[in-house]
């Protein structure tokens, strides 16, 4: 099904194939969204009328760049990235993208970053993309919260792992990451949220997807 959506539903684009290409030639880990996936970002940024956002987690700038198509012309990413050549690959394909002029990357770890953010005051942010280590995705949220206003959406990927998430004898680092982030939100006072799963060539994941109040 997901490669008759690819065939139907999304253009054939050059550039995000070069874009996989070039990640994939730099020896980056293929664990970027899929192409579906991507179009679903793009529009869920859209559908929120969003121009301000935020990634954590920019790998080679595959979903920063269906970020920054979403924001269009007048919107600015800032994308989070710990490794340094990660951070190098996905500028590169930014700038191939076009959208070099609306996406900073930020190199860092993104906990300390997005501390310096809040101090700084920066924000807020109307929508917020969460995609890094599971291990620090409480952090991620809490500070997502921080930088966000009423009305922002976050969305954290990987929240099903083949139904690993729902496993309470798990030790995985991520699953039990994932895991502590759905017990903040079962009664966060300012966080409203629901799971769109995935099914498709990543195999079957999904996304927590969390309103502002
Ligand atoms: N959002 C990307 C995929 C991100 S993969 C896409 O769909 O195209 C996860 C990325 O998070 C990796 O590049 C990894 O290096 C980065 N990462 C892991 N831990 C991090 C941390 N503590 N701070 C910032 N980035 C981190
Ligand atoms: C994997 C997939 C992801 O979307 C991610 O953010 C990290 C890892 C994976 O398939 O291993
Ligand atoms: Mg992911």
């Amino acid at each position: 099904m997901d490669r008759y959506f690819e065939d139907r539903l999304l253009e054939e684009d050059p550039v995000l194939s070069e874009v996989v290409a070039a990640s994939e030639r730099a020896g980056l880990p293929a664990i970027q969204l899929s192409a579906s996936q991507a179009k679903q970002l793009e529009l869920l940024v859209r559908i929120a009328g969003a121009t301000q956002v935020l990634e954590v987690g920019t790998l080679g700038g595959y979903s920063a760049i269906h970020l920054a198509r979403g924001v269009g012309a007048k919107g600015r990413v800032v994308t989070l990235e710990i490794d340094p050549a990660h951070a190098e690959v996905a500028r590169r394909n930014i700038e191939l993208a076009g959208v070099a002029d609306r996406v900073e990357v930020i190199e860092g770890s993104a906990l300390e970053i997005l501390d310096s953010m809040i101090m700084d005051g920066d924000g807020p942010f109307d929508f917020i993309f969460i995609d890094a280590d599971k291990e620090s995705n409480v952090g991620y949220v809490e500070r997502a919260v921080a930088l966000g206003r009423p009305g922002s959406v976050i969305l954290v990927d990987n929240v099903v792992r083949d139904g690993g998430v729902a496993d309470e004898s798990s030790e995985r680092p991520d699953i039990v990451g994932t895991r502590a982030m759905m017990d903040l939100l079962h009664d966060h006072p300012r966080l409203e949220a629901t799971a769109i799963q995935t099914v498709g060539v990543k195999g079957y994941d999904g996304f927590a997807l969390l309103v502002l109040s």
